[in-house]
C-alpha cells in the first residue's frame, strides 16, 4: 500500500535534482563542483541548494573596497571552476583569494546577477577550512606557465587546467580500455612486470637485481667490522685444539660428570666462533663473479631478471588456453631516446586473440582506436574542448576520424604517407622479415612477416601488432636466424609443441594515445610521473 505521504516518482525524481543532499559526493561532505557546474543548465537549476563545497582557488580578487571577494574553486572533477563568494565578515578575506589556497566553505547555490557568465555561484555562509599558501613561494602562480616548467614540478601540476585535464582524458581511456575488451569477451590477465624473457629481442631491458644494493651492505659492513684475518682464524683454530685436548684430558682422568660438561661446552663455544670467522673471512666485497662472469646464481631470482618490455610472450599463454585475453599495464625500455615520443616507463594495451589472423588483428584495433575516440566525445567533451582551444584545434575532428587500413608500404610510399595521408590514420603491413621480432608470422613470400603498425597524424607509431608465428620449426628456425638463445625460449616453443593454433595480438601505447587525442606535444606532458634518461621524480 502506498504511503499517502510519499509524493509519487515522477515528483521524487523532480526533487533529487534540486535537492543539495543527494549531489553529494559519496564519501565525502561535499559537493563535486562538477555536480553543479556540469550540468545542462550550467547549475542554475540548483539555484537556493544549501551544498558545501571544496577545492583550489584558482584566483581571487577582493571587491567592493574589500567588503567580499569572488574566488573561482576548481576541485577537479571538471575543467570548469565554481565562482564562489565569500564577504569580509565570514573570513580574512587575503589568504582566501591567493591562488593555490585549500577551501572547504558551505553556503547557497544562487543565480548570479544579469550578465554573468556564470550560470551559478555559492554565496559562503561558513568556511570550513582554509589550507593557505604563501604566494611569494607558491610555485605554481597564477601566470601561464609552459608544459616544460611544469615537469620540474610534477607533485604540483595536476593543479593545472593542462594536466588535471589530461588526468582525466586517461582516466576516461583506461575505462573506455577495459569497456571495449569486457563488451568483447575478452579475459584481463595480469602479466608480470618481472620477467626473465626479452619479448622484443632488443636488449633495452633495464634489469631487476640485488647484487648491487647487497654488496653495497656488505661493503658498509666490512669497513664497520673488518673481516677476521689470517691469524685470527688460526687463533680461534688454536682455541678449539686447546679446548679439545683439555675434553680428552678430563675424560682420561675420570673427571666428575659436571666438569667434563662444562668443558665440553667450552669446546662447542670455541667450535662456533671458529666456523664464524671463517665464513666471515670469506666474505668479499664487490659483486660475486663465476669465471670471470657476475655470478646470477647469488641473485634475488638466482638467475638475471628484468622489468617486462611487453606483457606478449606471457599474455600470449593465456590465449592459447582461453582465447580472447587482453594485458594493460606498465612496461619498461632502456632505450636512450630523448624524443617526445618515447618514455623509459609506459603503459601498454596488449589484446591477443587466438583462431584469428592479421586481418583480424587489424580489424580489432580499428574497432578498438574508433571505441576510445567516440568514448572521449561522448565523455570528455569539456576536456577535449580544452585541448582544443588550449593545444590544438583538429584534436576534436581527428577523434571523428575514421581509420583507414590497406596501404602496403614502400619506400615511396612513405612521404606520401607521412605528409599527405598522415592526415587519417593508416595501417601498414607486411613488412620485411628483418626489422622485426621472432614472433611474427613468416608470410608465404618468406620475406615478409604478417605484421601491422598503425601510424597516426601527430604521433607516427600508435600500435604495433602481428599474426604470430604458429609453426614450432618456422619459430625455432627464426629465433637461431636472429641470433637469439633458445633456452630462455623453450616454453614460449611448447604452445607450438603442444596442442598450436593461430593467434595474433597488438600493443598499443596508452601515452601514444592520449598524445593522439589531445594534441599535446611532448610524450612526458600525458603520464603523471614521467621517466625518461636523466629523469625519476617522485
Ligand atoms: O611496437 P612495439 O614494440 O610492440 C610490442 O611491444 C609488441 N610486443 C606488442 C604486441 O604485439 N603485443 O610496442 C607497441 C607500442 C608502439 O606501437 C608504441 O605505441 C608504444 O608501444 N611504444 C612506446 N610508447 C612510449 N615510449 C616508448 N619508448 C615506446 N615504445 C613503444
Ligand atoms: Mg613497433
Amino acid at each position: 500500500m502506498g504511503d499517502p505521504a510519499t509524493p509519487p516518482s515522477s515528483e521524487l525524481a523532480a526533487m533529487a535534482i534540486v535537492d543539495g543532499a543527494s549531489l553529494k559526493h559519496p564519501f565525502s561532505d561535499r559537493v563535486p563542483v562538477r555536480s553543479i557546474v556540469c550540468r545542462p543548465d550550467g547549475g542554475a537549476g540548483l539555484a537556493g541548494n544549501r551544498v558545501r563545497a571544496g577545492g583550489w582557488v584558482k584566483t581571487g580578487r577582493e571587491q567592493g573596497k574589500g567588503s567580499f571577494a569572488f574566488l573561482e574553486v576548481n576541485d577537479g572533477s571538471c575543467p570548469a571552476n565554481l565562482q564562489v563568494i565569500v564577504d569580509a565578515g565570514v573570513e580574512e578575506l587575503s589568504t582566501l583569494v591567493q591562488t593555490g589556497t585549500c577551501v572547504s566553505v558551505e553556503g547557497v547555490l544562487k543565480v548570479p546577477p544579469e550578465g554573468a557568465k556564470q550560470k551559478i555561484e555559492l554565496r559562503v555562509e561558513r568556511v570550513l577550512h582554509v589550507g593557505p599558501t604563501d604566494p611569494a613561494k607558491y610555485p605554481i602562480p597564477k601566470t601561464k606557465l609552459s608544459l616544460e616548467f611544469l615537469r620540474d614540478h610534477v607533485h604540483l601540476r595536476p593543479r593545472t587546467n593542462t594536466i588535471s585535464a589530461v588526468a582525466r582524458i586517461r582516466n576516461a581511456l583506461a575505462f573506455a580500455t577495459h569497456s571495449f575488451f569486457q563488451e568483447h569477451g575478452f579475459l584481463y590477465v595480469h602479466t608480470p612486470i618481472i620477467t626473465t624473457s626479452d619479448c622484443e629481442g632488443a636488449g633495452e631491458m633495464f634489469q631487476a637485481t640485488t647484487l648491487i644494493n647487497e654488496a653495497e651492505k656488505l661493503e658498509k659492513e666490512l669497513i664497520e667490522n673488518p673481516p677476521p684475518t689470517e691469524a685470527d682464524v688460526e687463533a680461534a683454530r688454536l682455541t678449539v685444539t686447546q679446548r679439545g685436548e683439555i675434553v680428552a684430558q678430563l675424560k682420561a682422568a675420570k673427571a666428575t660428570r659436571d666438569d667434563i660438561s662444562a668443558s665440553v661446552a667450552e669446546l662447542k663455544i670455541a667450535k662456533e666462533n671458529l666456523s664464524r670467522l671463517v665464513e666471515r673471512a670469506k666474505l668479499k666485497p664487490g659483486i660475486p663473479k663465476k669465471d670471470g662472469k657476475i655470478d646470477y646464481t647469488q641473485d634475488f631470482f638466482a638467475r638475471q631478471a628484468f622489468l617486462t618490455v611487453s606483457g606478449q610472450l606471457q599474455v600470449e599463454t593465456y590465449a592459447c588456453a582461453v582465447t580472447s585475453v587482453y594485458t594493460f599495464g606498465p612496461t619498461f625500455r632502456a632505450e636512450n631516446s630523448h624524443t617526445s615520443r618515447h618514455l623509459a616507463e609506459f603503459w601498454m594495451v596488449e589484446p591477443e586473440i587466438a583462431f584469428a589472423d592479421l586481418q583480424d588483428d587489424m580489424n580489432c584495433a580499428e574497432a578498438y582506436v574508433k571505441y576510445m575516440c567516440g568514448w572521449l566525445l561522448d565523455k570528455c567533451f569539456d576536456d577535449m574542448e580544452l585541448m582544443a582551444k588550449l593545444y590544438d584545434k583538429g584534436c576534436i575532428d581527428r577523434l571523428r576520424m575514421n581509420v583507414e587500413w590497406g596501404i602496403d608500404l614502400a619506400s615511396e610510399h612513405e612521404r606520401y604517407l607521412t605528409e599527405d595521408i598522415f592526415k587519417k590514420p593508416v595501417i601498414v603491413y607486411n613488412y620485411p622479415k628483418g626489422i622485426k621480432a621472432f614472433y611474427m608470422r613468416l608470410n608465404d613470400d618468406l620475406k615478409t612477416v604478417a605484421a601491422m603498425d598503425i601510424l597516426v597524424p601527430k604521433v607516427g607509431e600508435l600500435i604495433g601488432g602481428s599474426q604470430r608465428e604458429e609453426r614450432y620449426e618456422v619459430i625455432q628456425r627464426r629465433i637461431a636466424e636472429m641470433g637469439l638463445p633458445l633456452e630462455p625460449y623453450e616454453w614460449y616453443l611448447d604452445l607450438r609443441r603442444y596442442g598450436t593454433v593461430k593467434h595474433c595480438g597488438f600493443g598499443l601505447g596508452f601515452e601514444r594515445m592520449v598524445l593522439f587525442a589531445t594534441g599535446i606535444d611532448n610524450i612526458r606532458d600525458v603520464i603523471p610521473f614521467p621517466r625518461y634518461p636523466g629523469r625519476a621524480d617522485l
